[in-house]
């Protein structure tokens, strides 16, 4: 049986103290869901190491939004996946579509830092989903299909072990606009298709697939219900320690 997963995204929010109390507050709530569902969160880099000492002993698991696509050297500003272990993570997030819009990150850059990161010991969660504009012109199934191979397709079925992909239509996040509960299922089937494709049968089975985009208490439910959505990358929702456990208890 394949894991389920929410991981909330922090993005650019709250100071460090804050984060370290938001931490916490997940960790007091987290013994209340049931043992299949892993909780991660994914913190501001300043945040790490400070939250993961407040979940130390708990079932969250922390997690970087970013990682560098060197592995050290002359490049100021960036972190290390070595830098991150060391601060306690065992995820990164990787090919956020905010990072794709404004930093420039390409798939080739993404397939860089998968290795880096796989290398490292840490999971990957990579992100794909198309744009509105991409959706209105019905060409989700061909953007989504295409970044899954652009990525994944240069790992091996082993490695796909330790990646979660989570699909979060662009149009969908941060706007209030959750995808329906079809419209992510399709996706996410096809997802599914394209790894057993690729991988065969049993790492499409085995694959985690997570739907992010305004997911919140409200429609989480509905969302899991679906048998390919494995859970959830909880952006907004996941800035409120009880609303992130309410969408844990969504499955
Ligand atoms: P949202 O963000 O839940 O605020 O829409 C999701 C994400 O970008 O990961």
């Amino acid at each position: 049986m394949r894991k389920k997963i929410v991981a909330g995204n922090w993005k650019m929010n709250t100071t460090v103290s804050e984060g370290v109390e938001l931490a916490k507050a997940v960790v007091a709530r987290s013994a209340e869901v049931p043992a299949n569902v892993g909780l991660i969160v994914a913190a501001p880099f300043t945040h790490l190491v400070c939250v993961a000492d407040a979940v130390k002993g708990s079932k969250v698991e922390v997690s970087a939004q970013n990682c560098a696509d060197h592995e050290k050297g002359a490049y100021t500003g960036e972190v290390a996946v070595n830098m991150l272990v060391s601060a306690g993570c065992t995820w990164t997030i990787l090919g956020h579509s905010e990072r794709r819009q404004y930093y420039g990150e390409t798939d080739e850059k993404l397939v860089v830092k998968t290795r880096l990161a796989l290398d490292a010991g840490l999971g990957v969660i990579l992100c794909v989903g198309e744009n509105l504009e991409q959706r209105e012109a019905g060409e989700h199934f061909a953007v989504v299909k295409e970044q899954v191979e652009n990525v994944l397709f240069h790992f091996t079925a082993e490695e796909m072990g330790r990646i979660v992909i989570a699909y979060e239509p662009v149009w969908a996040i941060g706007t209030g606009k959750t995808a329906t509960a079809e419209q992510a299922e399709e996706i996410h089937a096809c997802i599914r298709q394209v790894l057993a494709g690729k991988f065969g049968a049993q790492v499409a089975e085995d694959t985690t697939i997570l739907y992010g985009g305004s997911c919140k208490p409200s429609n989480a439910k509905e969302l899991f219900a679906q048998k390919d959505i494995d859970g959830g990358l909880i952006g907004g929702a996941a800035l409120k320690a009880d609303d992130f456990i309410q969408i844990a208890l969504s499955f």
